[in-house]
């Protein structure tokens, strides 16, 4: 097909529910992409947070392939090898936890609020955060605090409370009879790059523990190595009660991931909560090689490394331009937040062949792949300074 045939296609029999960038992609590798016309694009933002081993990677592509051809499908009423080998490779990567699997963020992040009001035993309510962002399902999209995601779709499922990220007496304050649990992300990505403190996410859990409730992390954009740990909240020291996760997990195939603390692994029983693709063989052979791969190739240590250096190339970068607010986040996390809009700057990069988003109308997102090179630092980092020089 011709770009221009794709284009009509879409427009003829695809809802418009995307904002769409004219681009098409046929092939990726690591770091990069090809367009249809044979263009490559250095990926700095690969699949809005899947891609953390960057695209195709060899292991999962061969997991993949030899799973496909013994069993593509059990449901879970029947015991599944490589769920069982995937849960014991998870278990090497969070606290004392069961799982259960799911296709996405937003379906991860229903299971948790299923499972905080089945363990609040009536009382219902989940405070939740300004900026937040949860997923667009409709108990998702009432965790999610922001009216733009909300408009047209109310009334919003009842109990979410939304007070402002960081602020541990607002959410003293909120925390009621009827509350069950608190939801937060520790970096919150659509929101704008915003790093919970040490301090605000140690008191969460010391206020979760006074008044018995449920410590919800959402780790879906930051899970999977994106912050240098497995896991977010191990940059923390704080273990959260449930953990959500999804994106990279698959390595670019739909998986969604609630972890319970054992403690609680009871509230939900036989019959209460299912999803009939969650788990499945080709998935979970999928997520296996997506962790073995993180832990073999060192790519955590990887982010570590890398994220330091593009964050010092994005220091220098502040000093030169004023028009650069602020620079922060973790690990290859990173938001780089403009005192102008960051749309001309995301295109600017997309014409120079760099591929970056930008959240929150003014902060630009940097999530490159665990396995970045400093070269493609460099790179990345120059078609950049010539970015900010234009605004
Ligand atoms: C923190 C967070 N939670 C949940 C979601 C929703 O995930 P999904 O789109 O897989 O439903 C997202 C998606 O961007 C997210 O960033």
């Amino acid at each position: 097909m011709k770009k221009e045939e794709i284009f009509g296609e879409y427009e003829e029999h695809i809802l418009s529910t995307y904002r769409k960038i004219p681009l098409v992609f046929v092939k990726g590798k690591g770091s990069r992409l090809w367009d249809i016309h044979n263009r490559v694009f250095l990926d700095f933002f690969p699949g809005w947070g899947v891609n953390n081993i960057g695209h195709c990677h060899p292991k999962v592509m061969s997991a993949v392939r030899d799973q496909i051809s013994r069993l593509i499908f059990v449901p879970n009423s029947y015991y599944n090898v490589c769920q069982a080998q995937l849960a014991g490779e998870l278990s090497f990567y969070t606290f004392p936890a069961s799982y259960f699997f799911c296709n996405s963020g937003a379906e991860a992040n229903e299971a948790a609020i299923k499972l905080a009001r089945k363990f609040g035993k009536g009382r219902y309510g989940i405070i939740t955060f300004e900026n937040a962002f949860h997923g667009r399902t409709m108990g998702a999209l009432a965790a999610t605090g922001q009216e733009k995601y909300q408009r047209g779709f109310g009334p919003m499922l009842e109990g979410f409370t939304s007070v402002p990220f960081n602020d541990i007496s607002a959410v003293e304050k909120a925390a009621g009879p009827e509350t069950a649990a608190v939801m937060l992300e520790l970096i919150q990505g659509e929101g704008g790059i915003n790093v919970a403190t040490k301090e605000f996410a140690a008191s969460l859990r010391e206020l979760c523990d006074r008044k018995k409730l449920l410590l919800i992390v959402d780790e879906v954009q930051t899970g999977i190595g994106r912050t240098g740990k497995m896991f977010c909240y191990q940059n923390y020291g704080v273990m959260p009660d449930v953990l959500t996760a999804a994106k990279a997990l698959g390595g670019g195939l739909p998986i969604g991931l609630m972890a319970v603390r054992k403690e609680f692994a009871d509230v939900l029983g036989p019959g209460m909560h299912a999803s009939t693709f969650g788990g499945g063989p080709v998935i979970c052979k999928a997520a296996l090689a997506v962790l073995r791969a993180i832990r073999r190739e060192k790519l955590l240590e990887n982010a570590v490394e890398m994220g330091e250096y593009l964050k010092q190339r994005l220091y220098a970068l502040k000093e030169k331009y004023p028009v650069i607010k602020d620079v922060r986040g973790m690990g290859l996390m990173l938001g780089i937040e403009l005192a102008v809009a960051g749309d001309g700057v995301v295109e600017y990069c997309r014409e120079k062949r760099l591929l970056i988003n930008c959240t929150h109308e003014r902060v630009l997102r940097i999530m490159p792949a665990l396995n970045v090179t400093r070269g493609q630092i460099n790179k990345a980092a120059g078609i950049l300074s010539g970015a900010f020089a234009r605004v």
